[in-house]
């Protein structure tokens, strides 16, 4: 029984991309685009990163400031998490 259902879970569609929310990416930005790009920063108005739709907006162009491999993963997980 326990292993019928470890195999259907593991058939389940989608499973190649682990879904990851916004929690998961926010300290990523917020690490390194303050002060400019949240509240009181001077990009707060135009690009809030403290708001998923901005980053789904933005996709891979955020990809110019954050290089790093691991951060590039998550928000790649994260943009097609969000569809
Ligand atoms: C020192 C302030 C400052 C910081 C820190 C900052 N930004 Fe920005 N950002 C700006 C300004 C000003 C603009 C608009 C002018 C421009 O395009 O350079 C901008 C525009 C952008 C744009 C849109 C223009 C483009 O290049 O496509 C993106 C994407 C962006 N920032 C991403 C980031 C990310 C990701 C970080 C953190 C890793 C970050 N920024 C950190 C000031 C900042």
């Amino acid at each position: 029984m326990t292993v019928a259902l470890l195999i259907v879970f593991l058939r389940m569609p989608g499973r190649a991309i682990p879904k990851v929310d916004f929690r998961t990416v926010r300290p990523i930005f917020e690490q390194r685009c303050q002060p400019c790009h949240f509240a009181g920063g001077k990009m707060y108005q135009r690009l809030p990163f403290d708001r998923p739709e901005t980053i789904v907006k933005l996709g891979t162009k955020v990809f110019t400031r954050i290089r790093d491999e691991k951060s590039q993963t998550l928000i790649r997980q994260f943009l097609a998490s969000a569809k």
